[in-house]
């Protein structure tokens, strides 16, 4: 008997793509590829900013990734721009150690050969306006050269500072304008999106005179994330979870974003920031978006940025912030068996500074759904343990017809997407401990990414810039998010001006503060 398989939603491209990968040896192979034949049309992707550690670390590796997987179309360039008096020879050669490096799908020569053909370099400050014209040639002759119709994206790897310089370029040379050479033209903006919403407000105009917004795509990492995305699936594709996702059911909420890393070489970016700005205004309210929306009418990008900008719309600060918003600063102290200096002794930071590497703080979101329940977050360097997870804590059940003794050890239901690692899923609750009495404890049931699939998840940033070339802006949030995302952090920054932070000891779970926070609420942490 043969299988009948859905319908082809995407028409496949009629030249082979560029580069194509030997088949696994995996019998569920055909059917994947059958449904999800998401390849890009022709385009160019220039990068501004190449020689920088995003491009090096993330970028260039998930190009070669996407090559590697054959979703990179024939007639695709990537073209670097960048102040180095290069030639393409010297670009080639930084793009290959980074995809050596970084490639998830390992270095295969066959398949960097042919990538690097579509290679070149564009030499340039961008203040340059001749370097610029020279740009806007290349595109015109790509045309030619590789095939690339007209379409291009331009993601700008670079310092929010030069944005409007190099946005301004754009228009001068008319990259920018579709109507010039046909196809398309899209841009990609990196966080931070601005330092307060004023300067988000400034930034969303800028970008929204040269390109229009259905062409502008922000890029938020943690929604390329699988397990972000399993959040949608875990809710909307499922009967049982729904019911009792509300404050009939659920007590409160907790997100937490905790990495062991320090600043690394970041200080002059990350002084100015602080983990507020860092993370929680952009990763850690999006995944609060996720967690509390309402289901979309259907699953693209208008219908899921409407429901995601209600919530983000709907969030309230607790009056008495100095109860419920707490910030820190790490001392030094032992991580991974290793002695860390302390913030004020990383490199470049300066010995007086306040900036706060841990933020936490309790959120309402005021809608029918959600009244009455709260939303911890919690984000912080030097903590003890990369992990971000959310845990949905359910009410206790309202009677309990065993002795009390019996359940003295059964907490509340637990439901904890964990983001990263040990990608997963795992529900906690009580469960008769085996023996001759009724004693109910924790117990836990895990679902682990790694398990249950033999597909392992691409890269975010792999993710996120094919849907840039194929043009789908469901994982980009759009500019009213990060608007009504800094009116919820604007009044924790005015509230912590001229304070300092709390202080905690690197390899401690955050500073005293935010355990009393909790248990004000006669709540704790969780210890992930
Ligand atoms: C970035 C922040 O957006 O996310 C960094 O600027 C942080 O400070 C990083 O370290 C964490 O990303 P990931 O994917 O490693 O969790």
């Amino acid at each position: 008997m043969t299988a009948s398989y859905p319908p082809l939603r995407d028409i496949p491209p009629e030249e082979p793509p560029l580069v194509r990968t030997t088949p696994l040896p995996n019998p569920l192979r055909d059917v994947r590829d059958r449904r999800l034949p998401r390849v890009p049309g022709p385009c160019a992707l220039v990068v501004f900013g190449v020689t920088g550690d995003l491009a090096r670390k993330k970028l260039i590796p998930a190009v070669y990734d996407l090559a590697n997987r054959g979703l990179l179309p024939p007639g695709f360039a990537m073209v670097g721009f960048a102040r180095r008096d290069w030639g393409d020879g010297d670009f080639a050669e930084l793009a290959r150690k980074a995809a050596q490096d970084g490639s998830r799908t390992g270095f295969r020569d066959d398949v960097w050969a042919r990538l690097s053909d579509t290679i070149r370099f564009v030499p340039g400050a961008f203040d340059d306006d001749q370097a610029f014209d020279t740009l806007a040639q290349t595109l015109i002759s790509m045309e030619e050269t590789h095939g690339i119709q007209g379409n291009a994206a331009f993601y700008l790897s670079i310092p929010p500072a030069m944005f409007p310089v190099v946005l301004k370029q754009m228009q001068r040379t008319r990259m920018a304008d579709n109507s010039q050479r046909g196809g398309w033209r899209r841009v990609v903006v990196e966080k931070p999106f601005g330092h307060d919403l004023q300067s988000g407000m400034d930034l969303n105009r800028l970008v929204d005179e040269v390109f229009t917004a259905k062409d502008v795509f922000r890029i938020d990492h943690y929604l390329g994330k699988e397990t972000v995305q399993n959040l949608l699936a875990l809710r909307f594709a499922n009967t049982m979870f729904e019911p009792v996702w509300n404050g009939n059911f659920v007590d409160s909420v907790q997100i937490t974003m905790a990495e062991d890393v320090g600043i690394g070489s970041r200080a002059g970016f990350y002084d100015t920031a602080g983990a507020a700005r860092d993370v929680l205004q952009n990763h850690v309210l999006q995944l609060l978006a996720l967690t509390a929306m309402e289901e979309p009418v259907a699953f693209d990008a208008e219908a899921i940025r409407t429901e995601k900008t209600k919530v983000l719309g709907a969030i309230e600060l607790p009056a008495e912030l100095e109860h419920y918003a707490v910030r820190g600063q790490y001392d030094q102290g032992w991580l991974g068996g290793q002695r860390v200096v302390s913030y004020v002794d990383e490199e470049n930071v300066p010995k007086t500074s306040t900036t706060e590497t841990y933020a936490a703080v309790r959120l309402n979101v005021e809608t029918r759904r959600w009244a009455g329940v709260p939303f911890y977050l919690r984000t912080g360097k030097r903590l003890p343990r990369r992990v971000t997870e959310i845990a949905v804590v359910f009410k206790k059940a309202p009677h309990l017809p065993f002795a009390k003794t019996d359940t003295e050890e059964l907490g509340h239901n637990q439901l904890v997407v964990r983001v990263q690692p040990d990608e997963g899923i795992t529900l906690r609750f009580g469960s008769k401990v085996p023996g001759s009495s009724m004693e109910v404890r924790d117990v836990s049931m895990d679902f682990l990414y790694g398990e249950a699939f033999t597909e392992s998840s691409p890269e975010a940033y792999e993710r996120l810039l094919l849907d840039v070339l194929i043009g789908d802006a469901t994982l980009f949030p759009r500019n009213e998010e990060v608007e009504l995302s800094w009116k919820v952090i604007d009044p924790l920054e005015e509230f912590w001006a001229g304070s300092k932070p709390a202080r905690y000891r690197a390899g401690e779970w955050g500073p005293r503060e935010a355990d009393e926070m909790l248990a004000r609420d006669g709540r704790v942490w969780r210890r992930p």
